[in-house]
């Protein structure tokens, strides 16, 4: 298939080559077969897309975003659920209680390619949108409670662009979570190391030391949490330990807002 990707939309291979290599292992510790079956469908060339430090930040941060989504949805069992940036994600076959209302929403182009592997399922739809405008919120099923997941998305945005987009998540919804990937200044500046990035021809944008720093873009947020994918990472390699302790504040977090 002759497929043309925007440059930060091409990064949504890293997170795919990853999750179906890591589903192909004996002792996999996540398992996504979808991942295999679009990279198949697709015919696309993913081989430089899984280093190692890449594929272990892959992994922790499925397992963290997969397990917090879960207690989130536990408490908010109706909840309006929405993926934003999904690129080629399945999460909602991982955390789908039966209830929720799940949209995947991404660039138009981008959501094009998707929909050639995915077809929307019941209470899961796939949407064009972009984070940085609301105008496709107008579509979605008015609830008291959304949660936003944004894996992978806002660390390619310029800081205006990311108060565009809290401002625009919380004018959109009366209330809601958000689940975001931070990363940090270290990486914004030595982005061109990332050993994955670097494949691509996207850049990283603004970095943070912490997610309270969203709290003067959008004063509607509140802090909730933050966790470093080290975490993760580090029950499962000796790279994975050492970096823990040298790379203590440059690994990348999920942090969790409310409003
Ligand atoms: C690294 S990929 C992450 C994909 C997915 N969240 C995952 O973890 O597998 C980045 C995604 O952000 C999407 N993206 C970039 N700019 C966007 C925007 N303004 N609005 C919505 N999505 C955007 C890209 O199209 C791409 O799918």
């Amino acid at each position: 298939m002759d497929l043309k990707f925007g440059d930060i939309q091409e990064t949504a291979l890293i997170p795919l080559a990853i999750k179906a290599s890591e589903t192909a292992r004996p002792n996999a510790r996540i398992k996504d077969f979808k991942a295999k079956e679009i990279i198949d469908t697709l015919g696309v060339d993913v081989s430089k897309f899984d280093p190692f430090m890449s594929h272990e930040g892959v992994v922790a941060r499925t397992i963290m975003f997969r397990d917090e989504l879960k207690k989130l949805i536990a408490d908010h069992p109706n909840a309006l659920c929405i993926n934003l940036g999904c690129g080629f994600d399945d999460k909602f076959s991982q955390v789908d209680n039966g209830k929720i209302t799940w949209f995947d929403v991404d660039l138009p182009d981008q959501i094009a390619v998707r929909r050639k592997v995915y077809q929307d399922r019941d209470r899961c739809t796939m949407l064009d949108g972009s984070a940085l405008e609301g105008e496709w919120t107008k579509a979605l099923p008015c609830n008291d409670t959304t949660i936003v997941v944004m894996e992978g998305v806002l660390e390619y945005f310029s800081k205006e662009q990311v108060k565009i987009c809290l401002n625009m998540l919380c004018d959109s919804f009366p209330h809601g979570y958000l689940l975001a990937e931070l990363h940090s200044p270290f990486l914004e500046k030595h982005g061109s190391h990332h050993d994955a990035v670097k494949n691509t021809n996207a850049t990283f944008g603004w970095g943070t030391k912490s997610g309270r720093e969203y709290l003067e873009l959008e004063p509607r947020l509140t802090f909730l949490s933050e966790r470093s994918y080290n975490e993760e990472m580090k029950k499962y390699s000796i790279r994975g330990k050492i970096f823990a302790v040298i790379g203590r504040n440059i690994n990348n977090r999920l942090a969790i807002f409310k409003w």
